[in-house]
């Protein structure tokens, strides 16, 4: 269902609500997701951005609410990922002369996906386009998350659309902040933040500071994914800005699997000691469990230890998909440990040790490792590593 959400202003996306999986089977989203695409009527007919290629017909649907979908003059793509850009060849089916705007990595990454010559106008930041009442302001944001993305400004209607920054996966029958349960919505637009903007972190901070500076008024952030931000708009920047920082809280969590439960009874005395220190902390079997909401956790925590039982001279595979991630997203300013069981040669520990190494978080112990099922001394020992993960978290 089209919605206008501000003068000349329609919201001519879609809401996928089947969805459990984003990027093939890399992102879990267990409240589906939305494409949002705006269409702004003015002297020039404005389109920005598009939808994921299968709901290519909704989208020229919800266009036809409107306009005809052959007097769109101009499609703005804030970025060429299939889900925004997907529907752009079935845009221009109905529209032909209409000028493609985007980034100049905008363009090679566009002409890559459908190696079709449209007719491309590039922009950078300080660049801007008079429509008629209306004027579009344009901002390069790479890396957020992309090369080629950037974000879009409305001045007369203070409305930025920053395409993937500040988004969420989460379908609901309503299009703004303010209609839906703020527990759901904060969860999805952290999980959000955690698996796609973590590594960019840095950028992110520095490209909220040059918005800021740049002094436009915001009454609207209407981003690709997920509710639209007009109430207290830029309390998702506030938060943006908090997670970019990167600093964990005082808790810790355990991410192990196991064979025969040897791992697991390890994990679980590691933390009964962070529990003699009033540690909050998560047990989380990473083989049964979903990684990107433990990702979620391994953010929020200060401390992450990480089990795995050796097989064939490895780890399992589910920890090294866990240990991969870790890499991938650069997580700051954590801690870490290594534990597991062994029944041979017992190079799991060593392995877990040198990969959360490689992605950044400090290892200063040589871990704990047990051969076949921990004894009484074992688990002692997994307790003490506990309380002294305790004690450094409280220092
Ligand atoms: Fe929502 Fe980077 O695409």
């Amino acid at each position: 269902m089209v919605e206008q959400i501000a003068e000349d202003v329609y919201w001519v996306g879609v809401v996928d609500w089947d969805l459990r999986s984003f990027h093939g089977h890399e992102l879990s989203t267990h409240r589906g997701s939305t494409y949002n695409a705006y269409l702004i009527r003015d002297d020039k007919n404005v389109l920005v951005d598009t939808v994921w290629d299968p709901f290519k017909e909704r989208l020229i649907e919800n266009i036809s609410e409107v306009i005809d979908p052959s007097e769109i003059d101009i499609v703005v793509a804030n970025h060429a990922e299939t889900d925004h850009s997907g529907a752009l060849g079935e845009v221009l089916r109905y529209s032909p002369g209409a000028t493609v705007i985007c980034s100049k990595m905008g363009e090679k990454n566009i002409r890559g996906h459908f190696h079709r010559d449209w007719n491309f106008q590039t922009v950078s930041t300080g660049d801007s386009i008079g429509i008629g009442d209306e004027t579009l302001h344009f901002i390069g944001a790479p890396m957020l998350h992309w090369p080629d993305s950037m974000f879009t400004y409305l001045a007369e209607k203070k409305i930025l659309m920053p395409n993937d920054a500040f988004g969420q996966h989460y379908a609901t029958g309503f299009r703004f902040n303010d209609q839906v349960d703020q527990c759901e919505l904060y969860q999805e637009a952290l999980k959000y933040y955690v698996n796609i903007l973590t590594p960019f972190s840095s950028q992110v901070t520095a490209k909220i500071d040059e918005v800021l500076e740049l002094g436009l008024p915001v009454e609207m952030i209407a981003p690709s994914h997920g509710v639209l931000w007009r109430e207290e708009p830029l309390q998702i920047v506030e938060k943006y800005r908090q997670w970019a920082a990167q600093e964990p809280e005082e808790r810790a969590v355990l991410l192990y699997d196991t064979m025969w439960e040897a791992t697991r009874r390890m994990a679980e005395a590691i933390g009964d000691g962070l529990a003699e220190n009033d540690i909050p902390f998560k047990l989380i079997d990473i083989a049964v469990s979903d990684l990107n909401d433990a990702l979620v956790e391994v953010f929020r925590s200060a401390f992450i230890a990480v089990g795995s039982p050796t097989a064939n001279g490895e780890v399992l595979p589910a920890v090294s998909a866990l240990l991969t991630s870790l890499k991938a997203l650069k997580f700051k300013n954590k801690s870490g440990f290594a534990f597991g069981s062994y029944g041979w040669s017992g190079e799991g520990v060593g392995i877990i040790r040198h990969n959360l190494e490689e992605a950044g978080i400090r290892v200063e112990d040589e871990g704990l490792r047990c051969k076949w099922q921990p004894a009484a001394e074992d688990l002692k020992k997994c307790r003490a590593a506990g309380r002294d993960i305790g004690r450094s978290l409280k220092n």
